[in-house]
């Protein structure tokens, strides 16, 4: 698919405008390996099409289709480990003393990581005392989170043999699906990460994990500022292993848990 400077240019305003996700100079290979298909399964003929079409009032269902496509949803079963360790140790054990606690994964991608949370709930009988809300700007990943439905080669990805047997069952050769309880544990919402107003002190941790990579600087700043008015004081935070919080962040306590490290809200 051949796309002009000026095209490139509109979409990723367009998308960094909706998303916060920011595409370099030259990542027309990017656009055009994510929207060729699209772009022909929609009836449409060009990125200048798409364009014009996402442009007018009626396109909203397209933008958020075209948004859906653009987003990377990599993710895993207990990815990094730390986080999990950390929570299972010492912030679960510490946060049920004081009564029940609510946990937000914010970019939740396919489900791995807030079922990772559930999961680590469960094992250690905690699942009454925490809620679970996870929520992500991909309306067509939340429906793959929701159902729950996984193939071997997602299972395989951090999932140990044991939490499979213990917590999936098996829907054909190639297919497993979490068992409902653990559904029902979690509560999806879509949700835009750069367009919410943030509630103060709702949340006793946020996992807002491989999702800053994508945003500029400013953006960043402006969701970890957010992020961190939703944290209760003594709340906790944890980014990715490549992230951290930026210069202009409203300050937090940087505790190590060893490999990681995890932020603190005094
Ligand atoms: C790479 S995945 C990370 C998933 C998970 N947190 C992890 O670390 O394994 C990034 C997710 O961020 C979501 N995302 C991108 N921009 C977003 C935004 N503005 N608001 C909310 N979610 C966003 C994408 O849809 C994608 O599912």
């Amino acid at each position: 698919m051949d796309i002009s400077p000026s095209d490139y240019n509109s979409f990723r305003e367009i998308l960094e405008q909706q998303s916060g996700i920011l595409l370099g100079d030259s990542k027309q290979y990017l656009v055009a390996s994510r929207l060729s298909n699209f772009i022909k399964e929609n009836n449409l003929t060009s990125l200048s099409d798409l364009l014009s079409k996402i442009n007018r009032p009626s396109g909203k269902l397209l933008l958020q289709k075209v948004i859906d496509q653009m987003t990377t949803n990599e993710t895993l079963w207990f990815r990094d480990s730390h986080p999990f360790e950390y929570m299972k140790r010492h912030l679960i054990p510490e946060m049920r003393k004081q009564g029940r606690f609510r946990i937000w994964c914010a970019a939740c991608s396919s489900g791995q990581e807030p079922y990772s949370l559930a999961m680590l709930l469960d094992e250690i009988s905690a699942s009454a005392t925490a809620e679970i809300i996870a929520t992500d700007l991909s309306s067509k990943i939340l429906q793959k989170a929701k159902l729950a439905e996984y193939q071997e080669i997602e299972l395989k990805r951090g999932l140990p043999d044991d939490k499979l047997r213990r917590h999936f069952k098996k829907i054909d050769d190639n297919r497993w699906q979490l068992n409902q309880a653990l559904r029902n544990s979690v509560r999806f919402q879509q949700l835009n990460l750069l367009g919410v107003p943030y509630t103060n002190g709702r949340f006793d941790v946020i996992f807002c994990r491989n999702v800053l990579i994508y945003f500029s600087q400013e953006n960043k700043t402006r969701v970890l500022n957010g992020l961190i008015d939703s944290l209760r004081p003594g709340g906790y935070l944890f980014l990715g292993a490549s992230e951290s919080l930026t210069r202009d962040c409203k300050p937090l306590q940087m505790v190590r848990c060893s490999p990681g490290l995890v932020y603190r809200k005094n």
